[in-house]
């Protein structure tokens, strides 16, 4: 089975994902990550040198390559992944793929990523906390009808990893 990770940037994916995977014996694979070592690139180096364009094309194409794996995975994709190029309904047509929604309010969202902007190159100019929360709330709120489409949602707010990965089995198993 692959279990696909999604939601906003810093829900948690990736670090939730190594945890889950380590409790289930699965494999981790970061999408984000698979780009940049395919690409010998950062994301934020993507961006910039490459486009936003071509990023989204990476990423689809190796989503589509990623979900025809065979063995038990946990794949954690980018926050903008479900929302480009059909690759949600992708998700969800991919066979033996479950897919979970990492639910985060906007305050959450907006208290994380001013700390962790630096590597997201969508992000990384915004300085002010009210910009911030401004950007995100119009940003999620285009892309909340993609990750809404996710078979399960999983709140993380006011939550420690422990207890998000403990309401993830319960929904998975
Ligand atoms: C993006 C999220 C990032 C990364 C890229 C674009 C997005 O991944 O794919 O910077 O469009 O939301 P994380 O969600 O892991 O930060």
């Amino acid at each position: 089975m692959i279990i696909v990770l999604i939601g906003y940037m810093a829900s948690g994916k990736t670090s939730l994902g190594k945890k889950l995977a380590e409790k289930l014996n699965y494999s981790f694979i970061d999408l984000d990550d698979f780009i940049e070592d395919k690409e010998n690139l950062s994301v934020s180096d993507v961006f910039k040198i490459k486009g936003e364009i071509y990023f989204r094309k990476q990423e689809f194409h190796y989503l589509k390559q990623l979900l025809q794996a065979k063995n038990n995975i946990i794949l954690s994709v980018g926050g903008g992944t479900p929302c480009y190029s059909g690759n949600m309904d992708v998700i969800l047509n991919a066979e033996n793929v479950k897919s979970i929604y990492l639910k985060a309010s906007l305050s959450t969202l907006v208290n994380k990523l001013m700390k962790k902007k630096a590597k997201r190159p969508l992000i990384a100019h915004i300085e002010t906390k009210e910009e911030m929360t401004e950007f995100i709330g119009k940003h999620l709120f285009e892309r909340v009808q993609f990750y809404n489409q996710a078979e399960t949602h999983v709140t993380i707010d006011n939550k420690t990893k422990d207890d998000v990965i403990e309401d993830i089995i319960l929904e998975l198993f």
